[in-house]
């Protein structure tokens, strides 16, 4: 076979890999699908639950109602998959990590806000896939769900119950097993146990290429782009996966007033927001 025809036949099964890894981790490859809303805190305690849920309830009376549509979307917290980012936003991961190995933008990659881990599983899966042995995916969670809102330091984080819910409490030794399955729990793979505010300073003067936001406080938010942003390479995304609820945005809004910080935001889907620093 030519040297072309080879090329083209890796980029073929490479890219089947990548999309079998994305519909096994959003569980669209079973059936029944996995589509759960009732772990959501109150909704009388967080606007976002509030419009989550109205929009649920508009979506199941609808008699064309399409199930798959919210696994694409990422709108639930499911019971089986090992994320509860959808495939538009997981589409979007792949894009940005492809655009780097393929740049040579340099620096490890990051999620803040892991879950069962499915994002930085597909990060290592697509390293995997090219074959790059040079860069760690890290992968930051307290695993006992999201702080108790620090109301005093700060107020956009008032009305959050989200500390309440125990369907966000993933045990370390769960996301672990979850990178086993797939083959992928290995020295490219760091864990950054605890707090955002006492784990991430840790790793403040290490270079990044992408960067994944998804801890859905202001706090969280604030929290890891001050410990991280500086070392994202020029070239390099920045992801935000909550980026259409409140607190986050304004998280992200106030950071990038005090810094300066001018390349436009593009929208991923109804939630998920990145840019790409470029100087
Ligand atoms: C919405 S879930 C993340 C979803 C995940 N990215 C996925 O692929 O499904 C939010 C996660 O952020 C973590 N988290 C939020 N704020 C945190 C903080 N300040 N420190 C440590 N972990 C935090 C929670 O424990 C939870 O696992």
């Amino acid at each position: 076979m030519p040297s072309s025809e080879r090329r083209a036949e890796i980029d073929r099964l490479r890219s089947r890999y990548i999309e079998l890894v994305q519909l096994a981790l959003t569980h669209m490859l079973y059936r029944p699908f996995d589509i759960r809303w009732d772990e959501s805190p109150e909704p009388d305690d967080y606007a976002g639950s509030v419009e989550l849920r109205e929009a649920a309830a508009q979506e199941f009376a609808r008699e064309d109602f399409d199930w798959a549509d919210v696994r694409a979307d990422g709108r639930d917290w499911p019971q089986y998959a090992q994320t509860m980012v959808g495939l538009k936003r997981l589409a979007n991961v792949r894009y940005c990590v492809e655009r780097v190995l393929a740049d040579g933008v340099p620096g490890d990659l990051i999620e803040t806000g892991i879950w069962r881990g499915g994002v930085v599983i597909l990060m290592r899966a697509i390293l995997d896939a090219y074959d790059d042995r040079t860069r760690t995916v890290f992968a930051a969670d307290s695993f006992r769900g999201v702080p108790p809102p620090n109301l005093e330091a700060y107020p956009a984080d008032t009305g959050s119950a989200l500390h309440t819910a125990k369907a966000l409490s993933i045990s370390r030794k769960e996301v672990e097993r979850n990178f086993d399955l797939y083959g992928l729990l290995d020295e490219q793979v760091q864990i950054l146990e605890g707090w955002f505010k006492d784990s991430l300073p840790k790793v403040k003067s290490r270079t990044w290429s992408v960067i994944r936001l998804d801890g859905d406080l202001y706090e969280s938010t604030m929290d890891a782009l001050t410990n991280l942003y500086p070392g994202l390479s020029v070239g390099g995304f920045l992801i935000v996966d909550d980026y259409g609820h409140g607190p986050c945005r304004q998280a992200v809004t106030d950071f990038r007033e005090a810094h300066g910080i001018d390349e436009p935001i593009e929208a991923v889907d109804w939630l998920g927001s990145f840019w790409r620093r470029t100087h």
